[in-house]
Order: C-alpha cells, then sequence, then structure tokens
C-alpha cells in the first residue's frame, strides 16, 4: 500500500478547498455571478505593470544561461538585493550570505522546518492559523503545539506562550499580517513575547527559533506599523514571498532571511542551503528571482483590497456581524452568529455564500472571508449576509 501517514492525511482533507469545491458546484448549477465565493486567497488584482514590464524585458532580452541550474542558494546577485533591501529596513549587518531564494514561502517554511527539526521537537503556532503549519511540522515529524490567542483581539499572548515553552521547542511561527485574522502584531506584544521567550530560553537552556512568515508584510492598511522581526527576535528567520505582494502565487518565488546574530549562523544556513537542494526544489525558479530582484520595493495596488475591506467590513458590521477590523493581508475573521461555525458556513451556501468555518483555521466560532474578489461580487453579496444573519436572529 501507499504511505499509511499520508493515505491517512487525505481523510482529513482541506477545508478550504473543500469549500471551493462545493462553490464549483453551485456555480455551475447557478451560474458565476450568483456565486459569493470567499474561499480562497488567490489574488487577484494584476501585477503591476512594472513587473509586468520587466518580466518581457527579462525573457526578450538576450540573457546567457539565465534558464541554467544555479547555487542552490540563487543567484548570488539577487541573494545581495535582497540582503541589501532588509539590511536597510533593519539596520542590521545582514549580507547575501544570509539569504537563501526558495518556491514561495510554502517552500522557504519547510527548508526552515527540515533545517532545524529534529523528531520529536516541538513547534509553537497561535491559533488561529494558516492549517498547512500542521503539514509542515508533520513532515519532519515534528509536533505542533497551538496555543490559542485571545479572540477580542487575536494577539498571541506573552504569559500564554510562556506557559506552552518546554524543554523540546525549537521553534515559534509567527504570522502577521495574520492568515485568517488579518491583525497586525504591534510592537509591545512582540517585545513581550520577546522577553518571554528569552527568560525560557534562559530557564530551560534551550534556543527557540522565532520563524516569521510574513508573506502579507508588503499589504498593510491606514499606515499601521509593521514592527520588524529581525530588531525584535535574535534567533529570528523572516520568510517572505512575492505571491500576494506582487500577485504571483503560481510562480512560487519566495526567499528566507536569517538574522546573522544566530550562533552558529554558517552552518544554519548550509543547512537551508542543502535542505533547498534535497526537498527537491534545487532552486527557486531562475527568471523570477531575477524579476524580483529588481522589484522588492514594488507591490500590488493596495488600494483595491483596502477598499473591499472597507465596505465589506462597514457593510457586515452595520448589519449586526461581529468583526475586528483587519489592519493587513485581505481576509475578514467575523465571529458566527451560532456558535457551531461549520454548520453556519452550511447555511450559508443557501445564500450562495461560500465561507469557510473558523474551525478550519482551530478557531472554532468565526468564519473567514477571503476579499480577494471584486467590489461588484461583494455589493452583490451583502443582501445574502443580511438574509443569512436574520435567520440567526
Ligand atoms: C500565512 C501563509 N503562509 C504561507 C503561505 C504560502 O504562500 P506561498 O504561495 O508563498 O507558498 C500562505 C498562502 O496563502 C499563507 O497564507
Amino acid at each position: 500500500m501507499f504511505s499509511e501517514k499520508i493515505v491517512q492525511s487525505l481523510s482529513g482533507g482541506s477545508f478550504i478547498r473543500a469549500m471551493f469545491e462545493q462553490g464549483e458546484n453551485l456555480r455551475k448549477q447557478y451560474g458565476p455571478d450568483k456565486v459569493f465565493d470567499f474561499s480562497l486567497g488567490n489574488p487577484d488584482p494584476e501585477p503591476p505593470l512594472k513587473v509586468k514590464e520587466d518580466l518581457i524585458r527579462l525573457v526578450t532580452e538576450d540573457n546567457p544561461r539565465l534558464h541554467g541550474y544555479m547555487p542552490n542558494a540563487g543567484y548570488a546577485d539577487v541573494r545581495e538585493k535582497v540582503a541589501a533591501y532588509h539590511a536597510r529596513e533593519t539596520g542590521l549587518p545582514i549580507k547575501g550570505d544570509h539569504v537563501v531564494m526558495t518556491c514561495g514561502a510554502g517552500g522557504a517554511l519547510n527548508v526552515v522546518l527540515k533545517s532545524l527539526l529534529n523528531p520529536g521537537e516541538e513547534v509553537i503556532v497561535f491559533a488561529p492559523f494558516f492549517m498547512e503549519y500542521l503539514s509542515y511540522i508533520s513532515n519532519y515529524d515534528g509536533k505542533c503545539v497551538i496555543v490559542p490567542t485571545d479572540t477580542k483581539t487575536f494577539l498571541p499572548d506573552a504569559e500564554a506562550l510562556k506557559a506552552h515553552i518546554t524543554p523540546r521547542t525549537k521553534a515559534i511561527i509567527i504570522n502577521s499580517p495574520n492568515n485568517p485574522t488579518g491583525v497586525v502584531y504591534d510592537r509591545a506584544t512582540l517585545e513581550k513575547l520577546a522577553q518571554a521567550i528569552s527568560e525560557k530560553e534562559k530557564e530551560l537552556g534551550i534556543t527557540v527559533y522565532v520563524i516569521s512568515d510574513e508573506p502579507y508584510r508588503k499589504i498593510v492598511y491606514d499606515g499601521i506599523e509593521l514592527p520588524r522581526i529581525l530588531n525584535i527576535f535574535k534567533n529570528s528567520i523572516l520568510v517572505d514571498s512575492f505571491s500576494k505582494s506582487l500577485s504571483l502565487p503560481g510562480e512560487r518565488i519566495g526567499y528566507i532571511v536569517a538574522n546573522p546574530a544566530i550562533e552558529n549562523i554558517d552552518t544554519l544556513m548550509a543547512a537551508l542551503i542543502y535542505c533547498n537542494r534535497i526537498l527537491g526544489f534545487v532552486n527557486a525558479p531562475a527568471l523570477f528571482q531575477k524579476l524580483i530582484a529588481d522589484n522588492l520595493d514594488q507591490v500590488v495596488d493596495i488600494g483595491i483590497y483596502k477598499e473591499r475591506r472597507d465596505l465589506l467590513y462597514n457593510s457586515l458590521t452595520e448589519m449586526g456581524y461581529e468583526c475586528i477590523k483587519p489592519g493587513g493581508a485581505f481576509y475578514l475573521f467575523p465571529k458566527s452568529p451560532i456558535e457551531d461555525d461549520t454548520e453556519f458556513a452550511r447555511r450559508a451556501m443557501k445564500y450562495n455564500l461560500i465561507i469557510v468555518p473558523g474551525s478550519g483555521f482551530r478557531c472554532p466560532g468565526f468564519f473567514r472571508l477571503a476579499y480577494c474578489v471584486s467590489m461588484k461580487t461583494i455589493e452583490n453579496s451583502l443582501p445574502a449576509f443580511k438574509a443569512l444573519l436574520e435567520e440567526f436572529r
């Protein structure tokens, strides 16, 4: 037979994919414009014009060996540019040697976890969280330890974190701006986490790495500050991707930056590069490495997402839905009007509304809306949200 672990995982399935497939059925039945599908975080704004123009130039100009194999860490000039960008941002002595180009954030997280974990070691995540973390941690026989956040703010709590750090804790994954809540972690919260980690490290004689998963780092609204993780946590490893910031999710391009202050940084970098190779990624896509190197300051039109956030958030809260106003990413995470969020999502289908229950992110009682849909879809969906809420009044 096949791998028992994998066959077992298949029965779990992906909540989000399942909702998306239900949406496909409804689209066939009623027509695409009658279905309001908020299930998938698949960015729909176009990549910036400069990015498209640069891509055409790269493909058409004479560029010998552009498509060839390269060092597993990626092109040296690209790594230098990424390093310079983060050195500017943080003031830290980050060099190209501290950067590994990867196949998106998903590839990067797998490379980092494979490099860090011995079987049975623990990785802490804060709920609600991006569910792929469970699989990524399990890929390397790590144990995922889930610490709930306070659902009034969805911010992680330092005391709760402390209570979950054990001698087997190897890493903590943080994700801000957050999927699924859209919450941006403020500086005071992060500094408290850093303090808690360093106290536990001293008490237990361990090193805990902070893996900061930041694919939404450029999608922040209202001038909110996104504190720089590399400045707050000494043992920090930042993971970035261009899937969301440049609307390039299918091209699989991202990178890892490790904090130069990490002890034995050279061994860590060698491990990351080695894992990028042996996981079969070999190297990040050549063409897209070159593309992003000259577009590190570029970002899709955030105004499009902000307009949608405002319309959806204002309309739903006026109707009576309870929801935190997200400071970033492109998700809303309102409270389900009934305790059973899965039942709520099922009832939403009656109105051709496709939403994802919070249980799918280990946070029951809520639901996620990905506003990677047009303003027209949002406008047309509002009567459905209203009628749905009325059912539970
Ligand atoms: C929090 C989070 N991390 C990582 C990823 C994976 O991104 P990528 O396409 O760069 O692999 C996603 C994608 O939705 C995400 O939401």
